[in-house]
């Protein structure tokens, strides 16, 4: 078999067609995976997500495969994007893959809680954001499955007054699911409410509703009080 050709860049320009159906609008990011844009259907106008996969990180298709996979077998949870289907591009003469999903017009978490005076969500409104991501969450957990990458840059918001609509954008395979990868999910969701409230700058003087939850933000204390995302949202709920 030949080696997948090593593409560093597609840096698709708006306006470029792609896959005879999409216009590109414009980049949205863009890491070691590959790139993400947002889309249009041309004949519909209707905006989607299409994540191009850098053929040489992409070995036997495997990254977008199970990323698809993932995304349908999730349909049914409301934090996560929802999945349309894949297809092959010829990009500088090469196939690439390319994953077409819901377009979600949100924040992107980072920016959200940058956008803050000082740069930290009120501690009130920290956990009303991380509870919507809790339980969110729980139907992921409860159907048996994990995110393995929660933080700032993968989860886009919608705020509706006092709640939040909250979506996971990117899922990260590191195997089949067990009850670490659940617990490292739940480490990352309080390590997510920890800097949503300003980090360690702050943390000193944050409430104790928060420090009860951070606690310090150490794996053991933290998963010793929240063995499952379960305890984390009846917890929360008792606010
Ligand atoms: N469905 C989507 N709707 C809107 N924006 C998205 C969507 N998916 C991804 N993005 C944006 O693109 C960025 C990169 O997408 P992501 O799937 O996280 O890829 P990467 O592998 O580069 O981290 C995200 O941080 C987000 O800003
Ligand atoms: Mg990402």
């Amino acid at each position: 078999m030949t080696k997948p050709p090593k593409i560093e860049k597609f840096d698709l320009q708006p306006g470029r067609i792609i896959g005879g159906t999409y216009e590109v609008e414009s980049f949205l990011g863009g890491g070691y995976e590959g790139e993400v844009y947002k889309v249009t259907e041309f004949r519909t106008g209707v905006p989607r997500t299409a994540k191009l996969y850098y053929p040489h990180r992409n070995e036997n298709d495997s990254d977008a495969m199970n990323f698809a996979r993932k995304l349908e077998m999730l349909r049914d949870c409301s934090i996560v994007i929802q999945y349309h289907h894949v297809e092959t591009l010829r990009i500088k003469r090469h196939a690439v893959t390319c994953l077409i999903s819901e377009y979600v017009d949100g924040i992107i978490l980072s920016k959200y809680i940058a956008s803050h005076p000082g740069k930290r969500m009120p501690p009130y409104k920290a956990l009303s954001l991380i509870y919507a991501l809790v339980v969110g969450l729980e139907e992921i957990h409860w159907k048996n499955e994990y995110h393995g990458d929660i933080h700032s840059e993968n989860i886009l918001i919608r705020p509706q007054g006092i709640f939040f609509d909250v979506k996971l954008v990117d899922f990260y395979n590191l195997g089949r699911s067990n009850k670490e990868r659940r617990k490292e999910d739940i480490k990352d969701t309080i390590t997510l409410l920890h800097e949503a409230v300003g980090g360690n700058k702050w943390y000193a003087k944050a409430p104790q509703e928060i420090k009860d939850i951070c606690r310090g933000l150490r794996r053991d204390l933290i998963l010793e009080r929240f063995p499952t995302v379960r305890h984390l949202r009846e917890h929360l709920e008792t606010f």
